[in-house]
């Protein structure tokens, strides 16, 4: 897989509509202290949320494919290790090999005026 693109709290991710076909897409945030992580965002109808693209079941990444994090019908978050889904909104996991009560790791995003940005701390 390729590597995403960098991005700093605070900055702009992209648009809503640069999140169509797939409508999710990874980034790697920088912090101030050169720590890296990698987020994906994902596209529900004018909003959208991002998470840490790290399952909860074995903490692994979730796609195998560039920007893919859908499942095919695009109505969850897939991870496809072993096939755990996940809410869209929440991040919450729906179905999958781990206990009801995990989820996602979110990262706090706005949309304003079609542009989805990163807030300004998103940790600690
Ligand atoms: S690592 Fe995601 S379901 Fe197992």
């Amino acid at each position: 897989m390729s590597t995403p693109p960098v991005v700093r709290p605070g900055e702009a991710l992209c648009r809503l509509e640069d999140l169509s076909d797939p409508p999710s897409k990874a980034f790697m945030l920088q912090f101030d202290d050169g720590e890296e992580i990698e987020i994906f965002v994902v596209r529900d109808g004018e909003t959208a949320f991002a998470y840490v693209n790290q399952c909860p079941h074995q903490l692994l990444p979730l796609n195998w494919k560039d920007d893919v994090f859908l499942t095919l019908d695009k109505t969850r978050i897939l991870c496809v290790m072993h096939g755990a889904t996940f809410r869209i909104n929440t991040g919450e996991v729906l179905s999958g090999p781990m206990p009801g009560d995990c989820a996602l790791m979110k990262v706090p995003v706005t949309v304003s005026n079609g542009e989805i940005r990163l807030a300004p701390r998103n940790r600690d």
